[in-house]
């Protein structure tokens, strides 16, 4: 095989010396190339080249491309003959993923870490969210990558979602939005993207092997539309399938979606590839119309192979597949010859990661005005593991190697405040001794892929703490949590230990003893239990993992610099049992070792609920279609948020017909700081054909910065389209006739204005 590989691989050297006939890639057409590649170079096109160390097969199958940027997830095959280079591919939605160093040189190549998705999607705010893309794929360019993996944006349907973080929603609409302005961000660069993971990729248990069992109207309304909007409004270059199965058939495997769906419904141009050693028959893969196997293994290069050359496969199919991969390299910085710098403005992006983590910080409580800080507020004393070990961002392809993460203390010191050191000594005691003890095992080939252990929460001494309310004027607690790829949350992650609780409860009451106040910082990346103890401190402000700015942009909110404007992009229930896919979530599942972790269970299928195959029984009442539509009560609503200002909605009006309306409103700052909001508009259906969730998000849109006074007035586009569900008796989308309301609001309950409008139904 090795063999065979290196011959073409020479021949193809030589030939492309001594011909002036052979076509060239972007000399000739790609109708002439195709033509002239030999059935096994079409094939290694389709399959990539490899990741050492994993697969079947321990060696990559063409070394050389491997280091063209080192800790890139994959390379393609280059097929220097006929002027194909190899393109480069890396991870991942919260920056670039590569080595930052590399053997034999003093050069490092560190990425910015940008705030992970969710916190970006709080902002709700796509211009921002471009900028961030922008910045980003300006270090794809100059460190030589030509496709970033990312964004993610797969729904988040329960809590415990490992990859949570990753992705941006429980509302496709804004899930959409948000992805198609990163993905336009980052292609502005001229290097691509791949929306991920297609599609219904909600759980990591099993993720390999697990079926997701799930109805055609849900798919369609819940876990695709955020990618149909993604690809009508963006165009990303590439679409990475999931692992999963969706009623049985594996992502990459189903023609339906990639070609019916992706292709001939959306006009999906680019390319598709597979998640890393996704799905199990090449062949299937290759007809279903996902075109490049990633990383690449040698046994999918022969299984082609052999299928073309038995008839089994026919060769127009693959041609199909590698006319696509053409058409993606031929855009790539590396086929245009891009000097790449390795060298992008790291200080620049740090400030497009500040500014953006700010955006997207959400105050969910704020008692009698306890922030911002007044300029009586000089001392602060910092509890909690997370206010020395910030969090940037979750852990595995999500993460980033970053040159420096701002914890929260050191934002402080920047901003001129004076830490308690007695806390803090206390603090950075404990978590060198706990690093020490929770070094991963070097026996386990695993473990570095496995997410780092952190330190557990500590409680300093009643001592220590009452020393700590005299000295300082006021008090910091900060609640971390991470997670990442290959293991969902357990229970024990969504709610808070004992030792939290207490540290908040007895921080709070000493502090509150001296006339003090005490904040809670919650640096998380995915939602956790909050009714409990949401009243103890004076203040929450849930900062998300904010990337490698995050102490500093935290101070900026907690000074008042910034005025918090982000929403929450999903509902905070009051307790796990209350999310509606509660029964049908894996629930602190325990692989039998970690080869499982990595790489999933066993092939046989053993038919185990919520591991093996998992039944989406609630359908489309996702999130706050759920809670609305059944009146639960919750702890945070979706769309909520708080500001330092306050702001009011006038003079609501729709104009327009049959389906296509103009809905805008007035929003006054009527409070005393500047501040931005977001105006979020919901429609309840008349629901009588069909069964409809209480209310859906239906446009949105954030306003500039109101000075005190300041109006603006917004205007909220709705279409037929939007308004439409999907029937699945006929396999069609159908507009209702009937009364609509459309509820302009500040978050999801709270509705400032309300407009109706009455249409005649119709079908898409
Ligand atoms: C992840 C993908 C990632 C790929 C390459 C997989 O384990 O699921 O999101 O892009 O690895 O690193």
């Amino acid at each position: 095989m090795k063999k065979l590989i290196f011959i073409t691989f020479f021949a193809g050297i030589l030939l492309s010396c001594n011909s002036n006939t052979t076509p060239q890639l972007g000399k000739s057409s790609i109708d002439k190339v195709i033509a002239a590649m030999t059935l096994e170079e079409k094939v290694h096109l389709l399959v990539g080249t490899g990741m050492a160390g994993f697969g079947n097969n321990s060696d990559p199958v063409v070394g050389a491309t491997q280091s063209l940027v080192p800790g890139a997830a994959g390379t393609t095959y280059p097929i220097l003959r006929l002027g194909i280079p190899s393109i480069v591919l890396a991870d991942g939605p919260a920056g670039l993923r590569i080595a930052p160093k590399r053997e034999g040189s003093d050069d490092t190549y560190y990425c910015t870490a940008f705030p992970v998705a969710t916190l970006l999607a709080s902002t709700w705010n796509t211009e921002l969210v471009e900028t961030v893309g922008a910045a980003m794929g300006n270090e794809v360019l100059e460190y030589g990558v030509d496709v970033l993996l990312a964004p993610a944006l797969n729904i988040h349907r329960n809590p415990l979602c490992g990859r949570n973080f990753e992705y941006y929603s429980e509302d496709p609409l804004l899930t959409g939005k948000i992805t198609a302005a990163m993905v336009r961000g980052v292609q502005l660069n001229g290097v691509g993207t791949s929306t991920k993971h297609f599609a219904v990729n909600n759980q990591e248990t099993n993720r390999q092997k697990n079926d997701a069992q799930v109805s055609q109207r849900a798919l369609r309304e819940i876990y695709l539309k955020g990618f149909e909007i993604a690809v009508k409004e963006s165009q990303p270059w590439t679409v990475m399938t999931s692992y999963n199965k969706i009623n049985g058939v594996a992502a990459s495997e189903s023609r339906e979606l990639l070609t019916g769906i992706l292709r001939d419904e959306w006009g999906f141009k680019g390319t598709v590839m597979t998640d890393w050693f996704g799905g199990y028959d090449a062949v299937r893969q290759m007809i279903a119309g996902n075109d490049l196997l990633m990383p690449g293994r040698p046994d999918q290069y022969q299984m082609i192979v052999e299928a073309v050359q038995s008839g089994k496969l026919d060769v127009k199919v693959i041609d199909v597949n590698v006319r696509r991969m053409l058409e993606l390299i031929v855009q790539s910085p590396r086929f245009k010859g891009y000097q790449y710098s390795n060298k992008p403005d790291l200080k620049a992006h740090a400030e497009v990661t500040r500014r953006s983590a700010l955006e997207g910080m959400i105050m969910l409580e704020n008692h009698q005005n306890a922030l911002p800080f007044g300029t009586d507020i000089k001392k602060i004393a910092a509890f909690g593991v997370t206010s020395y070990d910030f969090i940037a961002g979750g852990t595995g392809s999500g993460d980033v190697n970053e040159a420096y993460t701002v914890s929260l203390g050191e934002g402080l010191e920047n901003a001129g405040y004076e830490i308690n050191a007695d806390i803090q000594t206390l603090y950075e005691k404990y978590i060198a001794a706990e690093n020490e003890k929770n070094k991963p095992d070097p026996n386990n080939p695993f473990a570095l892929f496995m997410p780092k252990i952190r330190a557990a929460e500590f409680l300093p001494n009643a001592a220590a703490l009452a020393q700590s309310t005299v000295a300082s004027d006021v008090a910091l607690i900060t609640i971390g949590r991470t997670s990442g790829e290959f293991e969902d949350r357990k229970t024990s992650d969504f709610y808070l230990n004992e030792t939290e609780k207490s540290l908040i409860k007895n921080v709070s009451e000493a502090f509150h003893k001296a006339g003090k106040k005490a904040i809670v910082i919650l640096n998380i990346g995915g939602v956790i239990e909050t009714a409990s103890w949401k009243n103890d401190p004076d203040a929450v402000l849930l900062a998300w993992q904010a990337g490698q700015e995050g102490g500093n942009s935290v101070v900026d909110i907690l000074k008042g610099a910034v005025n918090p404007s982000g929403k929450l992009p999903m509902t905070f229930p009051l307790a796990l049992e209350d999310v509606p896919s509660y029964p049908n979530f894996p629930r602190d599942y325990k692989p039998a070792n970690p080869m499982e972790t990595m790489m999933g269970g066993s092939a046989i299928s053993e038919n185990r609920p919520n591991i093996d195959f998992t039944r989406y029984e609630e359908g489309i009442f996702v999130g706050y279609r759920y809670y609305f539509t059944e009146n639960k009560e919750v702890s945070y609503p979706f769309g909520y948020g708080l500001s330092y200002t306050q702001f009011e909605y006038e003079n609501a009006s729709v104009s327009g017909k049959n389906g296509n309306y103009i809905v805008s409103c007035t929003v006054r700052n009527t409070g005393s700081i500047a501040g931005k909001e977001v105006v979020q508009l919901y429609v309840s259906a008349p629901g009588k054909s069909m069964n409809k969730p209480a209310k859906e998000l239906k446009a949105f849109a954030k306003t500039k910065l109101l000075q005190p006074g300041e109006a603006q007035t917004i205007q909220l586009k709705l279409t037929p389209d939007a308004l439409a569900s999907f029937d699945e008796a006929n396999s069609q989308w159908i507009v209702e006739s009937g009364d609509y309301t459309g509820q302009i609001g500040s978050s999801s309950r709270d509705i400032k204005q309300t407009v109706g409008f009455n249409l005649v139904g119709s079908t898409l």
